[in-house]
């Protein structure tokens, strides 16, 4: 094989209190990357929003760098489709880099066992986040809702989400926040009562994902800590009108990774979705699109 096209899905990491942990693959929206065997290393980028072309800026550079290191491959050129808006909490950064580490293992039928491609994908969020985190990447390889449960050494599990389970994402179109700069605004101690509060949010949101149970799923997307702290410095918008609103409606709101993004999850027998957006849209005056979307429980997937 001497190309590869696959599609990689957008990711909403946290879920509340999940920071760092958790994370879903949404079915929309999705980026399109195409990786070939080539004479020199090329990134070129097209689609919606566009991304860096050089391989020092762009998320993928460390992974090809990495795995190249590892495994001994020529230059590639990599064509990225970006569907999924830059710096907007929904792992577009992630993308690239789950994608360009799994069409690597893919082109050059490497075989790896999946802590390793997370491991090797983890590598390009250090552009974006200055450190490298699995929460993201993780669903975006292999869909649904995934774990982190050890970082060193790597170590996940995955949890197809509940069939039923529907994701409205408030996406602000103005507000782009780095990851970096969204994680410098977090505490470095916590107190007993708030750690304890998402640790009992944190088990009831894994226990209603292998159970299947979105009424449970809904009540457990709180968090005391993250959230609070990126609402309080302005990265999260109209964040605690939007929670009031979302859960009268019987729908459980987080902000969608670092923000400023927000997930709200619901079952979708719910039939108040139009009046949460009408809603929503009444409080959140600031220019953002609404997107509808199931949960992914496939990932990344080879289109050809
Ligand atoms: N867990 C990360 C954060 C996700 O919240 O900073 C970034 O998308």
């Amino acid at each position: 094989m001497d190309k590869i096209k696959i599609k990689v899905p957008a990711t909403s990491a946290n879920l509340g209190s999940g920071f760092d942990i958790c994370g879903i693959a949404l079915e929309r929206p999705f980026d399109e990357m195409e990786v070939s065997v080539s004479g020199a290393d090329t990134i070129k980028s097209i689609g919606k929003y566009s991304v860096p072309e050089n391989m020092s800026e762009n998320t993928c550079g460390p992974v090809v760098s990495k795995m190249r290191q590892d495994f001994g491959f020529g230059p590639l050129d990599i064509m990225i489709n970006k569907q999924i808006r830059p710096g907007g909490g929904m792992g577009s950064s992630a993308a690239s880099a789950a994608g360009i580490a799994y069409a690597i293992d893919k082109l050059f039928d490497l075989k790896l066992d999946d802590e390793s491609i997370v491991k090797y994908a983890a590598l390009g969020e250090q552009i974006a986040a200055g450190t490298p985190h699995y929460d993201n990447v993780t669903p975006a390889i292999f869909g649904g809702f995934t774990i982190v449960f050890s970082r060193n050494p790597i170590k996940i599990k995955k949890i197809n989400a509940p069939k039923t389970l529907d994701a409205i994402i408030i996406a602000p179109e103005e507000g782009k926040i780095s990851t970096k700069a969204a994680r410098s605004v977090l505490p470095d101690m916590v107190s007993r009562i708030s750690s304890q509060d998402n640790l009992q949010c944190l088990s009831s949101l894994i226990c209603s994902m292998l159970d299947g149970n979105v009424e449970m799923l809904i009540k457990s997307m709180d968090d005391k800590i993250i959230e609070p702290a990126r609402a309080k410095a302005g990265i999260l918008k109209h964040f605690d009108e939007i929670k009031r609103i979302a859960s009268s409606l019987g729908y459980g709101v987080a902000a969608s990774g670092a923000g400023p993004a927000v997930l709200i999850l619901g079952d979708r027998s719910n039939n108040s979705k139009n009046d949460l957006i009408a809603q929503i849209d009444q409080v959140f005056k600031e220019k953002h699109e609404i997107i509808l979307s199931s949960i992914s429980n496939s990932g990344a997937t080879t289109l050809g």
